[in-house]
């Protein structure tokens, strides 16, 4: 293992990310965002969150955590913001890169490798629930915002003790943990929502299916692509039970 808190979570996000930008140049440039919103849920909560922001033609923006890359190739799309990628694994990171023609580093939440009050909005979808290591993400989010800067998140929260079996290496917060973490980071919330996860175009989910069609077909035997559908399955079924809720929020930096 290097730098993920499982390796379920490392070939889910590493491994499987190479896989997914070796089935986009395959099937087209079309297939990009919808397969590279790994975990971002529906374009709904994109909009929601994008709208939120504060953005402008200028804004400098960081994706952290940006997986492969593909909310911040839809704001690249459609609100002609080009993000900044941060994202552990390197599969994810170049393909975001590759795919997106977006800056796009290596790195942890915990250790960002940019300057102090660096940007002027950021999100962070899906990946508070990827760490135990929260209050560090956090403290990291706020020193590169500038004062006044807005923070976007989307975390998948525990309502309640979660039954098995659970997705290995996550983390999931309660919504008050949550709301305790923002306030000692001084990130100031705001506006929150639940997403609603079928929010997406019918085209989105097609051409997110075809991806992974084209992965199985090309990597099915392979134990770390049935690993990573075990892991997103179980994520899936809890979803789907309601015991795990995809909260957004809109925080600022104070
Ligand atoms: C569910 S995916 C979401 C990816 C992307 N944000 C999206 O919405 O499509 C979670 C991402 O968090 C990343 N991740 C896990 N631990 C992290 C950490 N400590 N710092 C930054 N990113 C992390 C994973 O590598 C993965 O790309």
């Amino acid at each position: 293992m290097t730098e993920l808190e499982s390796e379920a979570m490392e070939a889910e996000f590493g491994t499987v990310a190479g896989w997914t930008e070796e089935a986009v140049r395959a099937l087209g440039p079309e297939h990009a965002v919808p397969a590279g919103c790994r975990g971002s849920g529906s374009e709904g909560a994109l909009r929601w969150l994008a709208d939120r922001l504060g953005l402008t033609a200028g804004s400098r923006v960081l994706d952290d955590g940006a997986g492969v890359g593909g909310p911040a190739g839809w704001l690249a799309a459609e609100r002609g913001v080009r993000a900044v990628c941060a994202e552990p694994m390197h599969e994810a990171a170049r393909a975001a890169h590759r795919l997106f023609g977006l800056p796009s580093v290596t790195a942890l939440a915990q250790r960002l490798p940019f300057a102090d009050a660096a940007f002027d909005a950021a999100w962070c979808l899906g990946v508070l629930c990827t760490t135990s290591d929260k209050a560090p993400a956090l403290a990291e989010l706020r020193r590169v915002l500038a004062d006044g800067g807005r923070l976007g998140l989307l975390v998948f929260v525990a309502d309640r003790p979660l039954p098995p079996p659970l997705p290995e290496g996550n983390d999931f917060p309660t919504e008050e943990e949550l709301r305790g973490l923002l306030d000692a980071a001084a990130l100031r919330l705001g506006e929150t929502a639940t997403a609603d996860l079928g929010d997406s175009p019918p085209e989105w989910s097609e051409r997110a299916d075809a991806v992974d069609a084209e992965v199985s077909r090309r990597h099915g035997d392979d134990p770390r692509w049935q690993q990573a559908q075990e892991q997103s399955g179980r994520v899936g079924r809890l979803l789907a039970d309601g015991a795990l809720r995809p909260w957004l929020g809109v925080a600022t930096a104070d």
